[in-house]
């Protein structure tokens, strides 16, 4: 009877996963999201809109995960990450018909927020060992790995917007006051004056820590900042610190490596490098080391989910964490440059160094959440069968020139 009742259940939610799959997700601004913690912001407003648009983004993201290969999905990681995706969806629809001026559901709400929230902590190792178990089992070929590399950074990419909607809600209306205890200038995880070269600041000196106890030593810092505004004023922008540091602490941690690992045992290293420049619509971060950089034919695989050139690390935090190993730390920042219409770019000048790009839209209303949408063109690209490149592949060995001369 139990198992029956639990089949019709799973029946009735795959019918609202299909109904709520049907909606695109409303990418909300940066502003949007600072008017929805300004003074007059209720937690109704917030409940009534998540209530409809949680439901939206897990079920277009649920709907992808089932287009991934059945081996893939049958791997015990896959079917944990999906048992989580359907009982937070199920959790929001307990909300359905509830009424939001009752004091007591908005709490309900707001608990079951911060269950998902914890719920979902470890979808990306989990998701990444099912990737690595599939692939152990069966192998791979070019075009898995393509669909795999797409439907990881959409499934990421839709990952880091749903914790974005919960965190703002648990910050906003999870506590008694409505300011973050940590950083009170904050809209829930905003910062409406994020001083940016703090933040890099930060950053590097987390980075250079990790740096000292892996190799014993570490480069320096050059730090340098330009505001088009020409006022001299410390850059600030309205961002979500977190993001920032994020890709930052990834980019020191990579080029504190590349340094290390080329200058060996030198007694000096040449200085890591950040600029800072605001101009009218991007704010832009460059760093820069001298590690010897990477071949152009590399660089687009540096991006992709599970490259690394690091041993993997041992899995017991006794021993001092590594500055690199699962080959996430660039294909996670760039999404987290691109969820607000940036981007991440890695430029090289191979036997020298690298420059790492960060580009950031400096209007708040033009930083608008990108989000994954479930449609057919998304479902094409799972199932087309892939064609013949378009452009010639260069053959190895160089043809034989005679063969043109008798033309
Ligand atoms: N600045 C750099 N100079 C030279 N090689 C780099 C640089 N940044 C990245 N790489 C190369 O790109 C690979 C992937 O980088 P990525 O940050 O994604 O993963 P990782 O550093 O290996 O592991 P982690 O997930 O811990 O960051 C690195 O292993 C390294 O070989
Ligand atoms: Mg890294």
């Amino acid at each position: 009877m139990r198992i029956l009742r639990a089949l019709m259940k799973n029946a009735a939610t795959g019918k609202q996963i299909d109904y709520f799959s049907r909606f695109s997700p409303s990418p909300l601004s940066m502003k949007q999201f600072l008017d929805f913690g300004s003074e007059n912001a209720c937690e109704k407003t917030s409940f009534v809109f998540l209530r409809q648009e949680l439901p939206v983004r897990l079920a277009n993201i649920m709907k992808e995960i089932n287009l991934l290969p059945d081996n893939l999905l049958r791997t015990p990681s896959v079917r944990l990450v999906q048992s989580w995706y359907m009982q937070s969806f199920q959790d929001i629809l307990e909300f359905k018909d509830k009424n939001g001026d009752d004091e007591k559901v908005t709490y309900a709400f707001t608990d079951a927020v911060i269950k998902i929230r914890n719920r979902h902590n470890d979808v990306v190792p989990t998701m990444a060992q099912g990737v690595v178990e599939y692939k152990e089992a069966y192998g791979t070929d070019p075009i898995t790995s393509q669909n795999m590399q797409y439907f990881l950074d959409r499934f990421y990419m839709s990952r880091i917007s749903i914790r974005m909607l919960l965190n703002q809600h648990t910050l906003l209306f999870g506590g008694k006051v409505r300011v973050n205890p940590a950083h009170p200038k904050q809209i829930g995880s905003i910062d409406p004056h994020c001083p940016v070269t703090d933040v890099v600041r930060d950053a590097y000196e987390n980075a250079r820590n990790l740096c000292d106890r892996y190799y014993m030593n570490s480069p320096e810092l050059i730090l340098e900042e330009f505001n088009v505004k020409g006022s001299g004023d410390p850059v600030t922008m309205v961002y979500v610190p977190s993001h920032l540091y994020h890709m930052l602490f990834e980019l020191f941690k990579n080029a504190m490596r590349a340094t290390m690992e080329l200058y060996g045992d030198a007694l000096e290293y040449p200085p890591v490098q950040a600029q800072v420049a605001l101009g009218h619509e991007d704010l832009t971060i460059k760093v820069s080391d001298r590690g010897g950089g990477v071949p152009l034919r590399k660089i687009d695989r540096l991006f992709t989910y599970t490259y690394s050139t690091a041993p993997v690390p041992p899995m017991d935090s006794a021993r001092a964490t590594p500055l690199a190993g699962f080959g996430y730390g660039l294909p996670i920042s760039r999404l987290y440059a691109r969820y607000f219409q940036g981007d991440l770019k890695l430029y090289s000048l191979e036997g020298f160094g690298t420059d790492a790009v960060i580009y950031i839209r400096a209007l708040s209303t033009e930083s608008i959440e990108r989000l994954p949408v479930y449609n057919k063109s998304a479902w094409k690209h799972y199932k087309t069968m892939h064609e013949a490149d378009d452009w010639c592949v260069p053959s190895k060995e160089p043809k034989d020139m005679t063969t043109f001369r008798s033309f």
